[in-house]
């Protein structure tokens, strides 16, 4: 490629910006510079933070060339109306010399429970001119400890009744043999007699909650409160509800179901896995005008009863019968008679505390782009896409009309669904008519993984507007953008970019569909640059990182999955090993030392662990290897050693991050010796690793494990292990993840790219040709010959193979940070393969980067932006 490299056109391009607002300051000219997107914890004015001193982070924005924070200053207040006459009697900074604008720790006055902080912040540029101030940006505290609590874990025991009214307690069971009871309903009247300033509500369950007040949903979170080890921590929400709260009487509701606490969680069909009562914590705290305070918690003097939610369960679905529906059980005019006593329980031991993650949203909707009938009466929808979430219907009928929507990845080759890759997850949704006209429905206490709907038992024939796909995940907002010349590498993206939105889903899991959907440590760790590149996951990971700790075994292991259950392993190479590397990304990419702090000792006692589990440092021979790798298969032991290796110096980096120098060290210390170990047990006189695979070789040279005269002997024997292949790729999870990074670190970009771009079998093309839209678990999920893998492990949307996209941003656009969180950058296009163009954008914590390169009449363009207060290193290769 070198020699169409005859020119080389490189611009730097800030964002034009015009905001120039009056300074109070005398004689000081003001900054162009606009401070923007505050955050606090990584979220825009979040509420219910029980972080005692929160971090705060702000982006800026120029059109200079250049231009970077010499010092800040930031106001908080308790009121807008102090900080709107710049009063910050909470924290005023004053004048902090300084260039951190990501990660500024409070430092102000003992923040109290639910205390309200408005906060804004301006900057002195390059020369000294003081920015405008930015616009206000607000978070409250939550109820920072248990004391604050005083409502009650209410729940709803009783067994269901055909009036919705239960009696003794014993559990329904549905006809195929499913434990599916039902969602509770409960609710409470209030009075409210003066005019209220301010209400928030705090709420969590054992299992997932939809709070209502006065008919209306509170806020538009799903799966709520999250998963964690509930029997260690449980988390609540904040709303903020002023505007729903009436003067005079009131009503409050939730939905209680099951969800991972109490539902069907893994494989195997098992439930119940953390208890078999759901139940609700809630607090609502009213304040007056007139400065008088009232709390309306769930206790009691609560009423609770089954309604048209008849199931509701992750894997197997939802079923809503409509005539069971109790018009306005959540307002104040609803008769609750003859609902049921609540059940109390006094005290749960776990920790409360508030969600430090990004809720689960609706984040879009999909139209269906075909129907077709291939059996009397049912109906498929082809989505068009792969996605998880679930669907809203739209039906006429006549009352009692059931509609069973089942939902499935692939087809058959006679045009019903595939469903057998589900396993045990039954995935299907009823809807059951009332008979008043349109009905328009959707669940909410379930999600399936899918792109085609099977519509049986429609009143008619079911029209393309009658089924509307909606997409849900955490709310991790997208961040990055890819585009190239070459369509089928475009797709690639869009694949890895859909089959994160369809697993990061409260937890990293392994895949949306079938009777698994857990927090798999390995999957998590191989994909988490790529993640990072796609979107901003800083506060999804802070969550799961807590997960991760809580996971960890009495000896140090970390486990298999997160939160651990079902899948009860630990220890394992590559899996457990997502807690040091998880951390470590998470640091690089957002320069997050508190989440290196947080997870010290536990990661510490992971290397103590290895250690102690090793032979003369050498790892066993277990664990899940290189996982679904195809046609070769890698020892064990080396893998094992090679992570921990890998591990121990992330750890030592990560020491030397946080000043302990002298950990720093001995980790260094350790893993010199681990990768003496390594090369005398597996690394032959001619560079050859034990197993002689792609994936050995990846993992020897990426994580530096060969001395220094042997790196380039084993770069050529990852070649040849590539070309005795035919140029064909068969690592698994693990060595995939190295693989096209290892061939450009060693010189070998053109065998990357030939790679990336192959799409014979195995290959991302080779998927890619065959209509996939997300990533497939296996190479092999489905060939020519033999059709369908088997159907005990073949997802067509697992993310792992999907780890090749932080290659896409970081090799072939050529964005990557050059030490933690991308304050200092490094834009290093490499041109490839037959690619004429290739254009990315990543907005980091400091803001928007763009490398944007394309090649015509022999002539190399580059655009590069890069955010205000970093620099960047622009990296180009010159005419050969
Ligand atoms: C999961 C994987 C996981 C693996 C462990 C599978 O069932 O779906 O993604 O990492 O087990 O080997």
């Amino acid at each position: 490629m070198s020699d169409k490299l005859t020119k080389m056109i490189l611009a730097m391009i800030g964002f034009a910006l015009t905001s120039c607002a009056v300074l109070k300051d005398i004689g000081i000219t003001s900054s162009m510079v606009t401070v923007k997107e505050l955050r606090c914890e990584y979220r825009v004015n979040p509420l219910g933070i029980d972080v005692s001193k929160p971090r705060l982070s702000w982006n800026m924005q120029s059109n200079e060339r250049g231009q970077m924070q010499t010092a800040y200053q930031i106001l908080i207040a308790s009121t807008e109306r102090l900080l709107d006459l710049d009063v910050g009697n909470l924290w005023d900074s004053g004048k902090i010399d300084s260039q951190q604008s990501n990660q500024v720790v409070y430092a102000g006055k003992p923040l109290i429970p639910r205390a309200r902080c408005y906060w804004k912040v301006r900057i002195w540029d390059k020369s000294g001119k003081i920015s405008a101030w930015s616009k206000p940006s607000f978070w409250t505290m939550g109820l920072l400890s248990a004391w604050d609590w005083q409502g009650k874990w209410i729940g709803h025991d009783a067994e269901r009744s055909d009036s919705n009214i239960g009696k003794d307690k014993v559990k329904p069971i549905s006809d195929d043999k499913l434990i599916l009871p039902p969602p509770s309903y409960l609710r409470k009247n209030f009075a409210v007699d003066r005019t209220v300033k301010n209400a928030m509500v705090y709420a969590s369950a054992l299992g997932l909650y939809e709070l209502h007040i006065n008919g209306k949903r509170v806020g538009d979170d799903y799966f709520t409160p999250g998963w964690t080890d509930y029997p260690t921590r449980v988390y609540y929400q904040t709303y903020e509800v002023t505007d729903m709260i009436n003067k005079g009487d009131n009503a409050v509701g939730a939905i209680l179901a099951d969800g991972w606490y109490a539902g069907y969680v893994g494989f195997g069909q098992k439930r119940e896995n953390y208890g078999s009562e759901p139940r609700l914590l809630m607090q609502l705290k009213v304040e007056y005008a007139d400065g008088g305070k009232e709390v309306i918690s769930t206790d009691k003097s609560w009423k609770a009863a089954y309604g048209p939610i008849v199931e509701a369960d992750f894997q197997m679905g939802e079923t809503y019968d409509a005539p069971k529906e109790m018009p306005g059980w959540d307002t104040r005019d609803f008769n609750d008679s003859i609902w049921n006593a609540v059940a109390v329980t006094e005290n749960v031991n776990t920790k409360v505390q508030a969600y430090p993650g990004v809720p689960v949203k609706k984040i879009m909707e999909i139209r269906p782009i075909k129907r077709t009938q291939p059996k009397e009466g049912i109906y498929v929808f082809d989505m068009g896409q792969n996605f998880a979430g679930c669907i809203e219907l739209k039906v006429r009928g006549k009352a009692g009309t059931k509609v069973v929507l089942r939902f499935a990845e692939v087809l058959n080759p006679d045009g019903t669904i595939y469903t057998k890759n589900l396993r045990l997850a039954r995935c299907t949704d009823t809807y059951i008519l009332k008979g008043n006209g349109r009905e328009v429905w959707q669940p909410r206490f379930t999600f399936h993984g899918f792109r085609y709907v099977e519509v049986t038992g429609y009143p008619s024939q079911p029209g393309l507007d009658d089924i509307t796909g909606i997409v849900i995940h955490s709310d991790t907002p997208q961040v990055g953008s890819f585009e190239c010349s070459n369509p089928m590498v475009n797709q690639l993206y869009s694949n890895i970019v859909w089959s994160q939105r369809s697993n990061f889903i409260e937890v990293p899991t392994d895949c949306p569909q079938r009777d698994e959907r857990l927090g798999w440590m390995g999957d998590a760790q191989i994909f988490i640059r790529t993640a990072t590149y796609n979107m901003d996951v800083a506060a999804f990971f802070t969550k799961w990182l807590v997960d991760i700790e809580d996971a960890q075994s009495e000896k140090g292991a970390f486990p298999d999955v997160a939160p651990r259950k079902i899948a009860l392993g630990d220890g394992t190479a590559a899996w457990g090993d997502a807690g040091v590397i998880c951390p470590w990304t998470i640091y690089q990419v957002y320069g997050d030392k508190r989440v290196i702090e947080r997870h010290y000792d536990s990661m510490k006692k992971w290397i103590a662990y290895l250690k102690a589990n090793s032979e003369n440092l050498l790892r066993p021979a277990t664990g899940y290897g290189d996982w679904v790798a195809i046609g070769e298969e890698t020892p064990k032991d080396v893998i094992a050693t090679a992570y921990f290796a890998y591990s121990t110096k992330l750890l030592s980096k990560m020491a030397d991050a946080i000043g302990k120098k002298e950990d720093a060290k001995d980790f260094e210390i350790l893993f010199e010796q681990i990768k003496e170990a390594f090369s005398k047990a597996y690394v032959s006189e001619d560079g050859k690793i034990e197993g002689d695979t792609q994936t050995c070789y990846c993992l020897g040279l990426y994580f530096d494990l060969l001395p220094a005269e042997k790196r380039q002997a084993a770069a050529e024997h990852l070649v040849e292990a590539i070309k005795r292949r035919n140029w064909h790729l068969s690592t698994g999870f693990v060595g995939l993840s190295y693989l096209l990074p290892t061939l450009t670190q060693t010189g070998n970009l053109d065998i990357a790219y030939r790679l990336l771009n192959n799409d014979t079998f195995p290959s991302w093309g080779y998927s890619i040709k065959n209509g996939s839209t997300t990533i497939w678990e296996r190479w092999d999920g489905w060939t020519e010959e033999k059709g369908f893998q088997d159907p005990g492990m073949n997802s067509f949307n697992h993310y792992s193979f999907g780890s090749v996209g932080r290659w896409l941003f970081g090799t072939v656009a050529g964005i990557d940070t050059e030490g933690p969180g991308y304050k200092a950058i490094s834009i290093r296009p490499s041109p490839g393969g037959d690619l004429t163009f290739a254009r990315a954008s990543y907005k980091s914590i400091y803001g928007e980067i763009v490398s944007d390169w394309n090649i015509k009449n022999n002539e190399f363009t580059l655009n590069v932006v890069v955010p205000v207060n970093t620099t960047a290193t622009v990296y180009v290769q010159p005419k050969m």
